[in-house]
């Protein structure tokens, strides 16, 4: 009774911010040291390649705020802690905003904004293609991402468009894949955490049309 009521009161009040903040502190944490190379380009605050280092993180943190989304409603449904759905847009598009901004660093500092090199780039490997994809397909999703839009569109339309999750979500995982000759480690896991997810919701599914005629 006390734990549920703790759930109750740290959703109405505390979850929101903190989540927040949890989702800003990555970029805090980048900028930071970012701020530390630019005034003493002898500091190892990222290690002897900054350019690698601000593509591995700013990449790692977008997959992992993604795959954080994906998770929720299994959360939801395992703990039965509804309030947690409240959140789920704002780690969207948190994850959209990661990256954009990983986009932008390898546009600006592998590219030299020269458009025209980024689209060569995604011509000629498959991954830089596969992680364009993935980050198109999230626009849609993070312009809708408000109450009003979800007004505009009625909630089965945006249940449908944001069914786009899905798919982006293979589509970022196979970039993160694609890009290793051997298959282990951070990509391997995220390729497994999102096969997770995703049989999850196919299970869920399955065990709904089981269901369905039996209570009809
Ligand atoms: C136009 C879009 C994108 C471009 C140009 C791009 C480019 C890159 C590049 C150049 C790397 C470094 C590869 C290397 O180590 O040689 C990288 C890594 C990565 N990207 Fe992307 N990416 C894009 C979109 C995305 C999206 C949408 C996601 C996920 C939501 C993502 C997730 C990752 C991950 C997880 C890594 C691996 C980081 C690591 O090795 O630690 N990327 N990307």
């Amino acid at each position: 009774m006390a734990h549920s009521a703790f759930l109750r009161a740290f959703g109405k009040h505390w979850m929101k911010p903190l989540t927040l903040a949890a989702l800003i502190a990555p970029f805090a944490f980048i900028a930071w040291q970012f701020f530390q190379v630019l005034s003493d380009p002898l500091s190892d605050a990222m290690g002897t390649d900054p350019v690698a280092y601000i593509h591995h993180f700013l990449g790692d943190t977008a997959i992992r705020i993604l795959l954080i989304t994906l998770a929720i409603s299994p959360i939801r449904d395992i703990t039965g802690w509804a309030p947690i759905a409240l959140i789920r847009r704002r780690i969207g598009l948190a994850a959209f905003f990661y990256a954009a901004l990983h986009m932008i660093a390898y546009l600006w500092l592998d590219k030299d904004w020269n458009l025209a090199l980024l689209w060569e780039d995604m011509v000629l490997r498959t991954y830089i293609m596969l992680g364009m994809a993935a980050l198109v397909l999230m626009i849609p999703l993070a312009v809708t991402s408000n109450n009003s839009m979800i007004r505009r569109l009625g909630r089965k339309t945006w249940d449908r468009l944001h069914w786009l999750v899905y798919p982006l979500a293979i589509l970022a995982v196979a970039h993160n894949l694609l890009m290793v000759k051997i298959i282990y480690g951070d990509p391997l896991i995220h390729a497994i955490i999102l096969a997770l997810l995703l049989s999850w919701r196919v299970a869920r599914w399955v065990i709904g049309k089981v269901k369905a005629p039996a209570t009809a």
